[in-house]
């Protein structure tokens, strides 16, 4: 398609105003809304193809460090779909993210998108890793603080320490404890030709928690372990960090975020175990691939 290029550009006004009043999801989408947000922060690229010198699709690329790009908002305009522009963009910013270091992109749509996912598979072969979105907002009655599970501080472990080494040692492994854990047959490397065994008793389930886009929501961010009772445990525990009037305020805060399907912690979410739940019916369907080496078929 020679009229059509694809480049990083600016997130100029003529192009809000085309994405305003053309190039969207039809009148309920919410990308006109955050497009200042996207603006405002340096790790957002955008991404466009221009067909005839004509904005006819656009495409953000989130620059999350280590190499890893994250894309979201993909859009072109109703007028011009099914012509290609989308795959055209999609390939174009796999080169462009590829030639400026980058290693590794993800992207998600919903399992409610036929096209998105029609376009990913049949064009590209990428395979889907479904989540969930799960959550809950109902503290444990009278619940204590934690009891069990240990919330780290960095600023408890110094750098350089041997405290911190340890523990970070420790973290990874549970990371990979899937698969992981049973090749080893429950051993870690501690330090290059050595090897330890891994200790259950000291770390059974780990959570990573991160701030929600906005309000004083918490977002669960990881949660694995070596068992499904050592998570059913842990998330017991993430509902003692609602705050502790809940439930009175129970829908206005809550602790949520996408979960694995297979995952212990989805499964319990899923069945609806200790108030935690799935508002949604749909998945998220995330895929990544190793940049520069989207193949078109
Ligand atoms: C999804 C979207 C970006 C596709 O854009 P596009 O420029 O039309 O995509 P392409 O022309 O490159 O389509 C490539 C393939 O996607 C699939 N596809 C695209 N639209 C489709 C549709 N309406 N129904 C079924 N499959 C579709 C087809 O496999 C198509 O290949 P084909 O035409 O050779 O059969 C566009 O429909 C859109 O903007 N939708 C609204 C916003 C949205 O859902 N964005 C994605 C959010 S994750």
């Amino acid at each position: 398609m020679d009229e059509l290029r694809v480049y990083a550009g600016a997130f100029d006004d003529d192009l809000k105003a085309a994405v305003r009043e053309k190039i969207n999801d039809g009148e309920k989408d919410w990308l006109p809304s955050y497009w200042d947000m996207f603006k405002s922060s340096p790790a957002w690229t955008c991404y466009r193809a221009d067909l005839r010198g004509v904005p006819a699709a656009i495409f953000m690329a989130y620059d999350q460090g280590r190499g890893e790009a994250f894309l979201n908002a993909l859009r072109t305009d109703p007028a011009i779909r099914r012509g290609g522009i989308a795959t055209s963009l999609i390939r174009g910013m796999d080169k462009d993210l590829a030639s400026k270091g980058f290693t590794d992109i993800r992207m998600a749509t919903t399992s409610a998108n036929e096209p998105m996912k029609n376009l990913c598979q049949a064009k590209f072969g990428l395979e889907f890793v479904p989540f969930r979105w799960c959550q809950t907002s109902e503290r444990p009655m009278n619940a204590p603080v934690m009891t069990h599970a240990v919330k780290l501080d960095p600023a408890m472990m110094p750098a350089g320490t041997a405290e911190r080494e340890k523990t970070l040692r420790a973290l990874w492994a549970l990371v990979q404890s899937s698969d992981y854990y049973a090749a080893t047959k429950g051993m870690m490397m501690d330090v290059p030709g050595q090897f330890k065994s891994l200790n259950e008793a000291e770390l059974e389930a780990l959570a990573i928690i991160g701030p929600d886009w906005e309000g004083p929501n918490l977002c669960l961010c990881f949660v694995g372990g070596s068992s499904q009772s050592a998570v059913r445990l842990l998330m017991g525990e993430l509902r003692t960090l609602l705050p502790t009037e809940q439930p009175d305020k129970a829908k206005k805060v809550e602790v949520s975020g996408y979960l694995p399907l297979g995952s212990h912690s989805y499964e319990m979410a899923a069945s609806k175990v200790d108030t935690w739940y799935c508002p949604r019916e749909t998945l998220e369907l995330v895929m990544g691939w190793k940049a520069g080496s989207l193949n078109a078929a």
